[in-house]
């Protein structure tokens, strides 16, 4: 035990030491300027690049190996930390490789790990550092830390997909939004969320791959709403994404949206709607399915209460009596069971 804490530590500070030496490539190496001019192109400022420490790793194989020559402790806790990959031969090489950085931080401040864009085209577009013992994508939400630096006790937080989103609205001082690590918000993202605010609002990509991030948090969010908590969501133009249409639109007329969001509910009937049109049976048996996992009763009385009118019905006690409602707390459901042919 002591042994990890004392790893732990050393990791954090390694990791500190790789963003602190991405910052100053940016401002020093002799490939700078084709980051600049990136940066330029993404229509970031230098206060945002600073707020969230933005910066370059440089090409080549050892630019932050060769910083560690003569010490094999920091290089194999650089491996650890996932920072550097590891040949058959046993040779090791930087895993980051002209990208521009961005340091995904902890709840304290802490770096512990990033992604990296490639400036322009190229694949992967983001590469991240893998799970290691201080960064479980999971767990971790891309500029909480940056927001509560600004907002104590924030009542809302906005959720988005990726890190231009995070510091675009940011730049445009819309600094209450956070990126989880990976298309899907997790359960426990979700409840770091609930925690530090009442009210969550999804804020995915205007594709399909967003539509669908958005019913998935809607299934993973279900289960966790306690009572007073608000989750909704926003739905974006077709190809646009929040760092886009921001800039297009502007804060006003984007946080006009923000306070337009569609309810939980609103999503849920509606998408139903769409999916089963006029097949009532399987439009309640669905709706069903959803309002069970509900643990917040009120909610949970709410929708049955919707339902009802939805399928000319009295009032949410007929919808029990009739479709034999189950009332007893449901375990989640993981699959995607709640809407068919969409979902991953
Ligand atoms: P997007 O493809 O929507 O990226 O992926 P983006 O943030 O809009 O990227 P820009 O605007 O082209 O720079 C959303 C998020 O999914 C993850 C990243 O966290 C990204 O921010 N992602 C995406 C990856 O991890 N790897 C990828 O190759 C692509
Ligand atoms: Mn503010
Ligand atoms: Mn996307
Ligand atoms: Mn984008
Ligand atoms: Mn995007």
């Amino acid at each position: 035990k002591r042994r990890d804490d004392g790893l732990s530590r050393d990791l954090y500070q390694l990791m500190e030491e790789a963003n602190n030496y991405y910052r100053s490539q940016l401002r020093s190496h002799n490939d700078r300027q084709k980051v600049l001019d990136y940066l330029d192109l993404r229509g970031l400022s230098q206060e945002v690049v600073d707020k969230f420490g933005i910066g370059f790793a440089p090409d080549g194989w050892d630019g932050l190996l060769s910083r560690y020559r003569n010490n094999q402790d920091a290089q194999d806790k650089l491996l650890t930390g996932g920072m550097l990959i590891a040949k058959d031969s046993g040779s090791r090489y930087d895993r980051f490789r002209d990208r521009l950085m961005f340091p995904i931080r902890d709840r304290r401040g802490r770096v512990v790990g990033f992604g990296g864009r490639v400036l322009g085209e190229g694949t992967p577009k983001y590469l991240n550092s893998p799970e290691t013992p201080i960064f479980h994508k999971g767990n971790e939400l891309y500029g909480l830390y940056e927001l509560k630096q600004a907002h104590r006790d924030p009542q809302k937080v906005l959720i988005v997909e990726g890190y231009m989103d995070v510091v675009a609205l940011a730049q445009f001082d819309v600094d209450y939004a956070v990126a989880s690590l990976g298309t899907s918000t997790t359960a426990d993202q979700f409840q770091l969320l609930l925690r530090n605010a009442k009210e969550v609002i999804c804020c995915y990509d205007g594709d399909r791959a967003g539509f669908d991030a958005a019913w998935r948090a809607l299934e993973t969010a279900l289960p966790l709403l306690k009572p007073g908590d608000q989750v909704r969501f926003i739905f974006l133009p077709q190809g646009e994404d929040p760092d886009s249409l921001i800039r297009q639109i502007g804060k006003d007329a984007f946080e006009e949206l923000i306070s337009n969001a569609k309810s939980l509910e609103a999503f849920l009937f509606d998408t139903l709607t769409e999916q089963y049109g006029t097949d009532k049976g399987n439009f309640a048996k669905q709706a069903i399915v959803l309002i069970e996992k509900i643990q917040d009763t009120v909610l949970q009385n709410l929708l049955l209460e919707q339902l009802s009118h939805k399928l000319g019905m009295n009032n949410a006690d007929d919808v029990k009596k009739k479709l034999g409602f189950n009332a007893k707390p449901q375990q989640p459901m993981s699959s995607n069971k709640g809407l068919k042919g969409r979902g991953t």
